[in-house]
């Protein structure tokens, strides 16, 4: 199983979609096994607008994580690549235009919080075997 997971859901209302939340719960049983716990997490976000939810939705996912038990690996302002890709320290955002293209080029704020996300994932696993 993962060490690390990163996701990205688009913006409903300043929340996931339903189809996302559906998934989350239906893995209420691996949570019941204890099997998602310790995870080192990180997520994503788009909407149409540029402060049109992408914040909340990225914490309302956080939410989940913190009853699973997962490290939160957030971007924060580790990297100066955050602050060209609009400043969202939760994790990265991007808008969306109707036709579904990217607004911004938020590729390397993209690929540093995946890099940090799969850093820490070591970390953990370093610690947990030592
Ligand atoms: C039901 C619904 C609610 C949405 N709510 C918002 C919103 O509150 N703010 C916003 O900027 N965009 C909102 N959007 C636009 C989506 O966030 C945007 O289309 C999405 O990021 C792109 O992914 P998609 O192809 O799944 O729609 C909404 C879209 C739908 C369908």
């Amino acid at each position: 199983m993962a060490d690390a997971i990163i996701f990205s859901a688009p913006t409903r209302f300043g929340n996931v979609p339903s189809q996302f939340k559906q998934f989350l719960d239906i893995n209420g049983g691996l949570w019941a096994q204890g099997k998602l716990a310790n995870k080192v997490v990180s997520a994503m976000s788009s909407a149409s607008n540029p402060h049109g939810g992408q914040e909340a939705t990225i914490l309302s996912i956080y939410t989940t994580m913190y009853h699973w038990g997962a490290i939160v690996a957030a971007p924060g302002y580790t990297d100066p690549v955050t602050f060209a890709a609009g400043g969202n320290p939760y994790g990265t955002s991007v808008t969306v235009d109707q036709e579904g293209n990217l607004k911004e080029d938020v590729k390397d704020a993209v690929i540093h919080q995946a890099k940090r996300t799969v850093t820490v994932a070591g970390w953990v696993k370093e610690g947990q075997q030592g």
